[in-house]
């Protein structure tokens, strides 16, 4: 990076940050000024991959390589803005699949030569992160996260902004992934999370699923049994009401990670609580949530649904924090498949 690229890092006025996002099936950008104020925010979702049951990688990295100059010319117009106005190009580049990221990743590099403006790769996951800081600009760490989403399920503290230190995560699938697995097993399409959201609504949920490492002390995670035993129930129950079904393995799923949170909060002593990733977005975990906030008293933050599914404001948030602490990132920053916070 040239020095008045890394000059600009540090110079007082607004800033507006170019969010790029493409580490899966959503091709995302968005406009975000100084930190939180988010003035454009684009998602387009591939719905090719639902005629496959999950999401196809090369699919994927050919959907976001058609999509990517239209998306970002479409937050630039929804923002009001123009290039000479951007300060800042922030991008995703792990952990995602590889094709994906090597979309979006390789463009936001660039737009940031040829603008001569700093470029931050950003961690995915610690967008997932930032995003509870879009609602609630003031949050400040040390606060517990969980992010709940179609790849992770991870349960950290927040030391300082960009600094976490890790109290468990799954052991085997990820909480949104037991979502999809089970609503294909219901029948559902992909990725099938809000709509297996929409089919418990209407069922009871009675039949005694288990609840994954109940009995452990640890904040690890386990979604995998509770989705074979979904299986072998379907199995052994050809006429049993799918909305019965949804429902009782979904009141299990919420369960297990309402019990690490509440865990967790004891354990650390924090009281604040922030919940993310598209799992946050079901409306059951919110208000089961909820209640639990009060009866334990921590302070529960979920980002509104938009926030909690993959988007590029995230993005944008995690950059301008990570430029300010740790300045522009190098030009040639790897994708990386794989990729832990902390
Ligand atoms: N209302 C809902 N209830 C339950 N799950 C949901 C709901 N809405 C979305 N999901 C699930 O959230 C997941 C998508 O979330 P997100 O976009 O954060 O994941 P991802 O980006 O694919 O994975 P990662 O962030 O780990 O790379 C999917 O598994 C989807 O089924
Ligand atoms: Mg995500």
């Amino acid at each position: 990076m040239n020095s008045s690229a890394a000059d600009s890092a540090v110079r007082p006025h607004d800033r507006f940050c170019l969010g790029i996002e493409t580490s899966c099936d959503e091709t995302a950008a968005s406009v975000v000024k100084d930190r939180t104020i988010v003035l454009s925010n684009i998602v387009s979702s591939q719905l090719i991959h639902s005629q496959y049951g999950g999401v196809v990688p090369e699919l994927a990295a050919r959907a976001h390589a058609r999509l990517i100059v239209p998306v970002i010319l479409a937050a630039l117009e929804s923002a009001g803005i123009n290039w000479s106005q951007i300060s800042c190009i922030a991008a995703t580049h792990s952990p995602g699949l590889l094709g994906a990221l090597l979309t979006g990743l390789p463009f936001a590099k660039a737009l940031s030569y040829s603008l001569d403006i700093p470029f931050v790769g950003v961690n995915h996951l610690e967008g997932h992160i930032f995003a509870l800081r879009l609602e609630h600009p003031n949050l400040s760490p040390p606060f517990l996260a969980a992010i709940l989403s179609g790849g992770h399920t991870e349960l950290l503290v927040v030391e300082e902004w960009c600094s976490y230190r890790e109290l468990g995560s799954t052991l085997d699938d990820a909480c949104g992934e037991a979502f999809d697995k089970v609503a294909k097993l219901l029948g559902l399409g992909y990725p099938g999370g809000a709509s297996l959201e929409n089919l418990a609504r209407k069922g009871k949920p009675g039949i005694p699923f288990p609840v994954p490492l109940q009995d452990s002390g640890s904040l690890d995670f386990s979604f995998s049994g509770l989705k074979t035993a979904v299986l072998y129930y379907l199995q052994d129950h050809p006429k049993a009401r799918p909305e019965d079904v949804a429902a009782s393995f979904q009141e299990s799923a919420i369960t297990a990670v309402t019990n690490r949170i509440v865990r967790a909060v004891k354990t650390t002593g924090l009281h604040t609580v922030g919940v993310t990733g598209g799992v946050a977005a079901n409306r059951r975990l919110r208000d089961r949530l909820k209640l639990l906030a009060e009866k334990h008293d921590f302070r529960l933050l979920v980002p509104c649904p938009e926030y909690c599914t993959d988007n590029a404001a995230m993005i944008a948030a995690a950059g301008i924090e990570r430029l300010d602490r740790f300045g522009p990132s190098p030009l040639n920053l790897p994708a990386l498949a794989r990729a832990r916070l902390g």
